[in-house]
């Protein structure tokens, strides 16, 4: 297993994927309170303000980035467009979670930062396998992991969502290494 103590920077065509930092968080709460954004995602809260985003970036850094970690995702003369965070599992396994800004939904971007991270990965992180789990009604983030390389794996699950307050039915896709 391989362990990382700097998170490193990723760059994609059209993106860069760095560390979180403190003053991210303004930035973190005027897309996220976006109840679009929210509503398809386990644990984005609704409302979310500025209290909530640095509640997260806390407990983002406080912890193991050999074990979970999360990249801000900076796009040009934009400033953060959204978040990637692998989570949950130990080595060689992690599970993958990310959210898009609403104004920047559809234009491959997500795909983008999803394959770069998924390479660093395997490559660098000592991942084997990566699993994800996403609303049976979210046929957007469907098509980033099948573009991404995910398979299905069969696996369905009811998974709570935070904003809505309900279990919703999701389902598992798994991207081997
Ligand atoms: C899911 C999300 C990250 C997608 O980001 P994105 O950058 O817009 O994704 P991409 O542009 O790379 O790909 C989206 C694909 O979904 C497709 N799509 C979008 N809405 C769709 C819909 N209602 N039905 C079917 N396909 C849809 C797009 O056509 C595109 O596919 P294509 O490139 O083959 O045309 C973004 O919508 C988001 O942040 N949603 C809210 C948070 C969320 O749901 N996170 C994931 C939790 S599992």
């Amino acid at each position: 297993m391989l362990h990382v103590n700097v998170q490193p920077v990723l760059e994609t065509p059209r993106l860069t994927l760095r560390p979180l930092r403190r003053s991210d968080a303004p930035r973190i709460a005027a897309l996220c309170s976006d109840f679009e954004v929210a509503r398809t995602t386990a644990r984005i809260p609704h409302p979310y303000g500025l209290a909530d985003a640095e509640a997260f970036l806390d407990l983002a850094a406080a912890r193991d980035p050999a074990r979970e970690l999360d990249f801000a995702l900076d796009m040009p003369g934009e400033g953060l467009v959204g978040l990637l965070g692998f989570f949950g599992e130990a080595a060689p396994a992690t599970e993958i979670g990310y959210w898009l800004g609403r104004p920047y939904w559809g234009a491959g971007l997500m795909t983008e930062a999803v394959t770069a991270a998924l390479a660093w990965a395997a490559r660098d992180w000592g991942r084997t396998h990566v699993r994800a789990w996403r609303l049976d009604e979210n046929p957007a983030s469907d098509a980033v992991l099948v573009k991404a390389g995910f398979l299905y794996t069969g696996e369905r699950r009811q998974t709570f969502v935070l904003s809505r307050g309900e279990f919703l039915p999701s389902r598992g896709q798994i991207w081997l290494a």
